[in-house]
């Protein structure tokens, strides 16, 4: 699908606050692309589209990963906004005619996972980044990603890790394993 056609269809489903949020995570994946010469377009479909299931309710979602035979793990049973990353690949593949490698980088936004492509780190950065996020760290996270992509996806688990502890909420293992990869690829 287009993207213009993609936009529109996250803007009439999605409310308004969310939809702001997905344009600037399009607009900043875009910069990111050029920055590390990737696809513009592919990248910014997927940024416009990653956040698709967001806004579904935790019955909805868990209907959809039994009703679409996703298979889901036990701390995404237990803390079902992750599922928007999963159930949002699988939207984005159906309706948008996503490839498998487009829909895996919405999978693995909200985690990380090992072995992420340029798209997944790009998106997973842009979602942290973008003008609508009051991110206090931004500039420092630029000076990281203009080092190489991989400080910065890591700077971002490492905070995102850190948040859940200080929350004493379940962390997803996909960001202990992403972590460990490139600490090790470094
Ligand atoms: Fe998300
Ligand atoms: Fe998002």
């Amino acid at each position: 699908m287009e993207l213009e056609l993609i936009q529109k269809y996250i803007k009439e489903h999605l409310s308004e606050k969310r939809y702001n949020h997905s344009v600037g995570v399009m607009e900043r994946s875009e910069e990111l692309a050029k920055k590390y010469g990737a696809d513009v377009e592919i990248a910014k479909k997927i940024g416009i589209a990653h956040d698709v299931a967001k806004e579904m309710t935790e019955e909805e979602k868990l209907k959809y990963v039994e009703k679409n035979n996703i298979e889901i793990d036990e701390i995404e049973r237990k803390n079902t906004p992750l599922l928007h990353a999963k159930i949002g690949k699988d939207i984005a593949i159906k309706k948008f005619g996503f490839s498998e490698n487009m829909g895996q980088a919405i999978a693995e936004h909200t985690t990380g996972n090992k072995n992420m492509d340029i798209y997944s780190k790009i998106l997973f950065i842009a979602d942290r980044t973008s003008k609508d996020r009051n991110f206090e760290d931004l500039e420092y996270l630029n000076s990281l990603a203009d080092k190489g992509i991989d400080e910065a996806v890591l700077y971002i688990l490492d905070k995102k890790i850190g948040l859940q502890i200080k929350k004493g909420a379940l962390i997803h293992l996909n960001g202990i394993i992403a972590r460990n990869y490139l600490l090790e690829n470094r």
